[in-house]
């Protein structure tokens, strides 16, 4: 009977202590809820744009995030930042699905011409969503417009460069981001037909460094050990430059070793300043991802776009720099 009666009782003060629980939360919520709205309702953005990118922590991709949430701070876009966390062309398709799913107003995305990535672009201009392509294209696809690099003329541009600077004798490592990815394709190919038109510069091996540094510098220490010959370094990606100059760097190979890197993120300008590395081609990510928000937003309005827009790419020295990794064309506007 006693036993009973304990029971009851602790079921009993349970029962009152969640009961008052939950009031006080309940009653907080509210209050918090009055505090953020300040009484109005809240206010949802007039567009849902998502950006995928290649890799979603890469410092390249950061400075595109960066253009684009500019440009959606703007016009009042919510810029959704998602896609592989490391390279992964089958994420990268399933973030475009999601994308769909989700009834995004706008997709951006890296684009390269893999035929289920193809049919992802299509499916969602199937569903009325507006796709661009941003870095990398895929002219294969329903894709309304590309921005970004013209990739063969960056690679010409490059090839052209080292040619000039080693004086037509070189024997070069290329280091590239993926064998797979169109951009990097397009680069190896453009440097390719640039000292195609040097008898004496010649490439003697490229490797994949699937978009790090680590890899980039263990495929330029395999590729010295292989071919103590090599003498000049063409890296592809973002990343590569600064994996080549470490190696290059470490086995005392300097002084008369070559590295043309691509783009001007800051350990890579800091590497050109230093004599390390002698030269980059620059890219435009953060003209890339604002341009590719407000494109986004003349096609909801009905406008026509050009199919392709180029930004720029330049071959830039130690004179040349600091750059801005940002602005220059957007404040001109
Ligand atoms: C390329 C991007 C790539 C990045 C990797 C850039 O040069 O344009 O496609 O994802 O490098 O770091």
């Amino acid at each position: 009977m006693r036993v009973r009666y304990v029971i009851i009782s602790v079921l009993l003060i349970c029962f009152i202590i969640s009961f008052s629980l939950s009031i006080y939360f309940y009653l907080k919520a509210l209050n918090n809820n009055a505090r953020l709205t300040d009484g109005k309702p809240i206010q949802s953005p007039a567009y849902h744009f998502i950006l995928i990118p290649e890799e979603m922590d890469n410092p390249y991709w950061h400075l595109v995030e960066e253009g684009a949430k500019a440009a959606g701070a703007k016009i009042d876009a919510a810029i959704e930042y998602k896609g592989p966390v490391q390279t992964n062309m089958e994420e990268h398709i399933d973030a475009i699905d999601t994308a769909i799913a989700a009834k995004v107003d706008g997709i951006i995305t890296q684009g390269t011409p893999n035929p289920k990535m193809t049919a992802v672009i299509n499916a969602a201009i199937q569903k009325g969503i507006p796709v661009i392509t941003i870095d990398s294209d895929d002219p294969n696809s329903r894709r309304v417009a590309y921005i970004g690099t013209n990739n063969f003329k960056a690679g010409y541009q490059a090839g052209k460069a080292l040619v000039k600077a080693t004086h037509g004798k070189a024997e070069v490592g290329v280091v590239t981001g993926n064998f797979d990815s169109a951009n990097e394709k397009q680069r190896v190919a453009g440097f390719k037909k640039a000292i195609s038109e040097a008898p004496d510069v010649h490439i003697v091996d490229v490797e994949e460094s699937h978009i790090t540094r680590v890899r980039a510098a263990e495929e330029t220490y395999n590729m010295l050990i292989k071919y103590p010959k090599i003498n000049a370094f063409f890296g592809t990606s973002a990343l590569d430059g600064t994996g080549i100059s470490a190696i290059v760097e470490q086995l005392a190979r300097k002084k008369d070793t070559y590295i043309m890197a691509f783009d001007t993120l800051k350990d890579t300008q800091a590497l050109i300043k230093k004599g390390n590395i002698d030269a980059t081609v620059s890219q435009e990510p953060y003209q890339m991802g604002y341009k590719s928000v407000m494109m986004l937003l003349d096609i909801l309005k009905g406008k026509q776009v050009k199919p392709l827009n180029y930004t720029d790419s330049k071959i830039l020295h130690a004179s040349d720099l600091p750059i801005s990794t940002k602005d220059a064309e957007v404040k001109k506007k």
